[in-house]
């Protein structure tokens, strides 16, 4: 398109991710007869589709090594985004960026769970360099838009690049988001570097299972700059564009790079055979799946799971068992209502099902050169990798206090508690506490943060925790509150770099 220069290292140079034809393939599994039938795949939703065009396509700014652009396809014709009417005819190199791939370094909803994702307090501690000054003026200018923004930004995507549809869902409302706010809060922190690279590269590597390919960078990131253009007109100009594209091709790059050196590795994806599915109460199952391949993962980590019914949907689950020598994985499920994957595999999953698995992710997991006790809180299907937590101390032969806290609303909730009681009898140092926040007095009752802080006190332990995300954000509260210094709670949430940086 030439009108912004290339992109380095955003081309061709790396093999492909993933074989598409076999995304493809699994991808058009039709929907199970009965099963409600996913939304119809919208190019952008009529209501919110941005006006028809008005300006001829060479101008709108253009990712460098994006390619032309394709063709408007009739059917996303009537929902088409109107180009950006403020040509931007330039843009700048980003200097000192990559020259290439090679020659770069190659290297609960959902809310929350257990600390993958980082905190960027160094970045808003520091002073802003220039680019990160005009990327958050630009913020500013498009809070206020942001819906309209990010619908005009996969507008544009798929308007432009129609062959890139079939990597998404089809239905995109609950998550769409979570793309584009991730790399707008990315660039705001452009400047804190390593948090950044931490985080950008494990989604890089998480890429990979959607079928993302180097090559598709620039179109992602020609579309950014396009809908920015749109919605941020009083302040956008070449100085900033220029800064959003040094901002992007460092984003780009490190994802690109992470999931280079990952494919020397890993596949993209593990399909995984149900092998057994015991259900537990009406609406908790407890499924094992034999990976195609070995699975290597920690205790107390979790995987993305896409089940054949919804294509391309995919939802976290934790890993109920430290690894095991059989390599047989267990995640305990809890069918939340209308929730598609979580009742798809507690109501329709069968032993033979095939389901698709992501890289392990999550940092919930042992300090094993440390003696603190491990304090760890379970709610609800959140006991499943604090059972996996205590296992691996069983594993490890080191004897520490372990103190879990077992949480549900009410006895009949506990569907694990049996298993919990007789890893206790096995384990001297281990102490299970089943907690009800309803139910007749006598036991442990009351909200699981409130309860542990009467047990304490906690100074020589390290906390795990897991569970919905109003349990995790009030027993962080707690402890911190009886001054346990935050680096010493462990948990992960799926909130994304956007929620961490407060967003
Ligand atoms: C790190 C991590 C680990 C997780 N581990 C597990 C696990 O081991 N076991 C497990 O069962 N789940 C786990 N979850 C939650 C899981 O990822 C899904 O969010 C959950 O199964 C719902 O997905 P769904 O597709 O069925 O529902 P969706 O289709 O996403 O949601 C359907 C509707 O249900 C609502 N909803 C979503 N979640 C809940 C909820 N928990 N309670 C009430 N309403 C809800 C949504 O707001 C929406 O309105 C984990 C989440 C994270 C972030
Ligand atoms: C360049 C910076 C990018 C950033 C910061 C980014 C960020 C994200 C985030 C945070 C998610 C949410 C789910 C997850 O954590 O995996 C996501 C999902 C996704 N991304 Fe990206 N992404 C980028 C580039 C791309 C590119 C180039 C493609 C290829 C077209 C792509 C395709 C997808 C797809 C298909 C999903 C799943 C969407 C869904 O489940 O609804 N992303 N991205």
């Amino acid at each position: 398109m030439g009108h912004i220069p290339p992109v380095p290292g955003v081309g061709a140079t790396s093999r492909p991710a993933a074989p598409t034809e076999a995304s493809a393939a699994w991808g058009q599994t039709p929907p199970v007869p009965g099963t409600p039938t996913p939304h119809p795949a919208p190019a952008a939703r009529p209501s919110e589709a941005p006006n028809p065009p008005t300006a001829p396509r060479d101008h709108v700014p253009t990712m460098p090594g994006g390619g032309a652009p394709s063709q408007p396809v009739t059917e996303t014709r009537s929902s088409a985004p109107a180009e950006p009417t403020s040509p931007r005819p330039h843009a700048h190199q980003a200097p000192g960026a990559p020259a290439s791939r090679e020659g770069s370094a190659a290297q609960r909803t959902d809310a929350a769970r257990s600390s993958a994702e980082p905190t960027l307090t160094s970045a808003r501690a520091a002073a802003a360099s220039p680019d990160a000054v005009l990327i958050r003026r630009t913020m500013d200018a498009i809070e206020p838009v942001a819906d309209k923004t990010t619908s005009y930004f996969y507008a544009l995507l798929f308007l432009r690049h129609p062959e890139l549809r079939e990597l998404f869902p089809a239905a995109m409302d609950a998550q769409r988001d979570r793309l584009f706010k991730a790399l707008l809060t990315a660039a705001k922190h452009v400047d804190d570097t390593d948090t950044l690279t931490e985080y950008l590269s494990h989604l890089g590597r998480g890429h990979r299972k959607y079928g993302t390919r180097p090559e598709h960078y620039p179109a992602v990131g020609e579309c950014l700059l396009g809908a920015l253009t749109r919605y941020a007109p009083d302040v956008w100009n070449e100085e900033v564009e220029a800064a959003w594209v040094r901002a992007y091709t460092a984003i780009s790059q490190i994802m690109i790079d992470a999931a280079a050196a990952d494919e020397l590795t890993s596949p993209p994806w593990w399909h995984a055979e149900v092998v057994s599915h015991e259900r537990r109460t009406q609406d908790i199952a407890v499924i094992t799946v034999r990976p195609d391949q070995p699975y290597p993962f920690l205790a107390g980590q979790y995987t993305s799971v896409e089940t054949p019914w919804w294509p391309r949907v995919w939802r976290h689950y934790s890993f109920a068992s430290a690894p095991r020598p059989d390599g047989l994985l267990s995640f305990h499920i809890k069918a939340v209502p209308a929730g598609w994957v979580s009742s798809a595999l507690v109501n329709r999953a069968r032993p033979g099902d095939v389901i698709r698995l992501g890289p392990p992710a999550g940092s919930m997991i042992v300090d094993h050169g440390t003696d603190n006790g491990l304090l760890c809180l379970g709610g609800g299907t959140g006991i499943a990798p604090i059972k996996a937590l205590v296992e691996d101390v069983a594993k490890h032969g080191r004897r520490r206090s372990v103190e879990v806290f077992y949480g549900a609303r009410s006895g009949h909730d506990l569907y694990d508690l049996d298993t919990m009681l007789r890893l206790q009898q096995e384990h001297s140092w281990l102490s299970v506490r089943p907690v009800v926040s309803e139910g007749p007095a006598g036991g442990l009752t009351g909200p699981l943060s409130e309860v542990v802080l009467r047990c304490g006190p906690w100074h020589s332990y390290d906390a795990y925790l897991s569970g919905p995300a109003g349990m995790i954000r009030s027993s962080v509260d707690a402890l911190v509150g009886i001054g346990m210094p935050a680096h010493r709670i462990r948990h992960d949430s799926v909130a994304e770099l956007v929620a961490a940086a407060g967003h």
